[in-house]
């Protein structure tokens, strides 16, 4: 198996870095393509919760390879905290361990500033971005005024320089918006020291890879965020900026699409979204409570990255089969299921009714999605706590036939399902 990409088959949070941890026992390599530290990965693993934002979850197993790729914006001193934490956790990351691409962009104190100051001037029509400054950061990549990781490589002094005229130039759109701006020489400090740090980290991750593959080395590329929030694909404008659907592995890595072997989509059992934009099977009440949880433990439903409640809602099928077509999904991972015990009754939604016309694909644009009326398939539920469940036959009837469901509607396999945060805590189809 070359490559096996991992895609967010929703909003992103659908549990990707438990699936990548166990995919990584059998890989070489595991690589991040898209987005910066607005992901919150979290593995659960012999009572430790390793919550990881930019590092790939694959640095959770010692003989696998971490790579950051070109795709990614990365804070350089977000991602030494991330290093260093890590390490005190005692984990081995070295530059054997993980490679960093040399053409991966940099976030900025500037683009931070920008972010706040744009989702402050949108008032109730914020994107409800997480503030980290990934939306400047590729603003400036796709203007081709960005700074980038093997600028670090440069001389100290040159890439100060980078950085102040970066910053300089944030300071003249914050002035404009009236907001006040930064010591850019003080606002580069920290940049100097973490560039220090990284160095010895950053490569060609292109090139590494190819040879890797041609070696016969088996890839995971850990995808961030969620389809549907896709810069093309998903609900925009209320989306990131980067690209987390399948396509964006192989430019956000820079390896060719005949490596690539499976494409897995991870959904979670129901729906959930972070942030502004419309959801169509959002409920409230009693029902989006018991989805969400009481943020008392790691798994309930409330941002890794920003601590936010999440908004809950019954799994939309309708968007899930859109999430197979654009990414092309060899099989889907259900994760949570063990979060539907107990309900008499589940709904998922097989398609949307807009003015009176059926749909089985969310449309194009927020207006229509946001008139959108789901259109409900209700399935008996289960009474049993099925999180010691291991093989697909153990469990409730219920929940085979709701799985098996999900399957047909978007003509997909599901071969695994999560039932519990631990690594161990899966049940496979056929096993
Ligand atoms: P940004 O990526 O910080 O610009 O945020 C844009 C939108 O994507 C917001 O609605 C965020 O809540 C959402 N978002 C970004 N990263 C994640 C993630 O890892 N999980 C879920 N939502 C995310």
């Amino acid at each position: 198996m070359p490559i096996t990409i991992i895609i967010g088959a929703q909003w992103g949070d659908e549990g990707k870095g438990r699936v990548v941890d166990w995919l990584a026992a059998s890989a070489d390599i595991v690589a991040r393509y898209a987005g910066g530290d607005n992901a919150g990965h979290t593995v659960a693993l012999d009572g430790e919760v390793y919550k990881l934002h930019l590092v790939p979850s694959g640095i959770l197993h010692s003989d696998v390879v971490s790579v950051m790729g070109n795709g990614m914006v990365i804070n350089p001193v977000n991602l030494v905290r991330e290093i260093k934490a890590l390490r005190n956790l005692g984990l081995s990351i070295t530059p054997e361990r993980l490679v960093i691409s040399a053409r991966a962009h940099i976030i900025t104190p500037g683009h931070i500033a920008l972010d706040k100051a744009k989702e402050m001037s949108l008032g109730d029509a914020k994107i409800g971005t997480t503030l980290r400054g990934i939306g400047p950061a590729y603003l400036d990549k796709t203007g081709r005024a960005g700074i980038r990781t093997g600028d670090m490589l440069l001389d100290v002094e040159e890439f100060a320089d980078r950085l102040v005229t970066g910053i300089e130039a944030t300071n003249t759109e914050l002035g404009r918006q009236g907001i006040g701006t930064l010591d850019a020489r003080e606002a580069a400090g920290e940049y100097l020291e973490a560039a220090a740090f990284l160095k010895p980290f950053i490569k060609d991750v292109s090139i590494f890879l190819d040879q890797a593959l041609k070696a016969g080395k088996n890839v995971v590329c850990e995808g961030a965020q969620g389809t549907m929030l896709d810069v093309d694909h998903g609900s925009y404008p209320f989306v990131t900026s980067s690209s987390p659907t399948a396509g964006g592995a192989l430019t956000g890595l820079g390896v060719g699409p005949l490596f690539v072997e499976k494409v897995l989509g991870v959904a979670k059992a129901f729906s959930t979204r972070v942030g502004g934009g419309p959801m169509p099977t959002e409920l409230d009440g009693e029902l989006a409570q018991r989805l969400r949880g009481s943020g008392a433990n790691f798994w309930d439903e409330f941002g890794t990255t920003t601590g936010r409640p999440r908004r809950c809602g019954w799994l939309d099928v309708a968007m899930l089969r859109y999430a197979a077509s654009v990414n092309g999904l060899s099989e889907i991972m259900l994760t949570k299921l063990d979060i539907l015990s107990g309900f008499d009754e589940l709904k998922l939604a097989t398609a949307y009714e807009i003015d009176g016309v059926r749909h089985e694909y969310p449309p194009v644009t927020n207006e229509e999605l946001e008139r959108a009326k789901p259109v409900y398939e209700s399935l008996p539920g289960w009474r049993e706590e099925i999180s010691g469940c291991r093989h697909f036959s153990d469990l409730p009837k219920a929940a085979q036939a709701y799985v098996s469901r999900v399957s047909e509607l978007c003509d997909v396999p599901i071969n695994s399902v999560s039932v519990g945060p631990e690594r161990d805590q899966l049940v496979l189809r056929g096993a």
